[in-house]
């Protein structure tokens, strides 16, 4: 155990909640925080030795300067993970400026705020902050305002890794594929083979699960990537590296 606190926004879904997991297996305390305070209080029931829920809408100042308040009577932060994040399946030629705002609020800025609210503590641990950012941010899958947004937080996080290194921070950021969560619900909903249909596209031929993501963040944050910062981690079973359908058709090689 290394006697700190780890934070994780978003906790009550599916990534969040894996991440929380697997990060309980090597901190003290994790602070699960998250806007939905019904889902986020029951996750951490028969857990309350290490779970500590906390209700904050990270794209407000005001409830993560509290979220920081909350952590701190449970010690010092040494974790920061930006989990929390949604996006709106419209193209770019359906997006409100609202939507657009919105996205980018939630998806970019909101991990610029719980940053500055606990930057005092990452600093006095040398911590190590991680942003759940998506293979979105790193080429068009659609979702064009949340792409956008995640495209911005692979910036902010070699923002804070350029200007922050000298206090010992670092800062990574993760780029999942597809995940299996409460977030595809309406879209399973209007296609029930959505994840089959995702999969041809994958190399590895499945899409990806959470406790992968959540591994992912365990070995960012830990110590054996103590000279790893500034990276953005694509967790994506192969989709950025290429699809064998496409090599297929320009090579007309069946090994593909
Ligand atoms: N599921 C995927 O396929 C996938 C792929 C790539 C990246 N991601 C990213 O992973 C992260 C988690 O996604 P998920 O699929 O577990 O989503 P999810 O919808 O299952 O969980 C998101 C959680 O964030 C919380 N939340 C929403 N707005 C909030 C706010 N303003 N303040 C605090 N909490 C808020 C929700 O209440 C929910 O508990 C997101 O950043 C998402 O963009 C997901």
């Amino acid at each position: 155990m290394s006697g700190t606190v780890a934070v994780v926004t978003g906790a009550a879904g599916d990534i969040g909640l894996a991440i929380a997991q697997r990060l309980s297996q090597t901190h003290d305390k994790i602070i699960l925080a998250d806007i939905n305070t019904e889902a986020v209080t029951k996750l951490c029931e028969g857990h309350r030795d290490q779970f500590v829920p906390v209700t904050c809408d990270v794209t407000r100042e005001a409830d993560c300067a509290t979220l920081a308040a909350e952590a701190a009577g449970h010690g010092t932060v040494s974790v920061l993970v930006n989990n929390a994040g949604a996006a709106r399946a419209v193209s770019l030629g359906d997006t409100t400026a609202e939507i657009f705002r919105q996205d980018t609020a939630l998806n970019l800025e909101a991990a610029f705020l719980t940053f500055q609210a606990l930057e005092a503590d990452l600093k006095s641990t040398r911590g190590s902050v991680v942003n759940i950012a998506s293979v979105n941010g790193l080429a068009v899958f659609g979702h064009p305002a949340y792409s956008a947004a995640k495209a911005g937080l692979i910036h902010l996080t070699k923002l804070i890794a350029v200007e922050y290194g000298k206090y010992g921070i670092r800062c990574n950021a993760i780029a999942p594929g597809t995940v299996k969560t409460q977030a595809w619900e309406a879209r399973a909903a209007a296609n029930p083979n959505v994840f089959e249909d995702a999969k041809r596209w994958y190399p590895l031929q499945r899409v990806v699960d959470p406790k992968d993501v959540a591994n992912a963040v365990a070995f960012l944050s830990g110590a054996e990537a103590s000279a790893i910062t500034g990276v953005c981690l694509p967790v994506d079973c192969g989709l950025l590296a290429g699809q064998a359908e496409l090599a297929r058709t320009f090579s007309q090689s069946d090994n593909y």
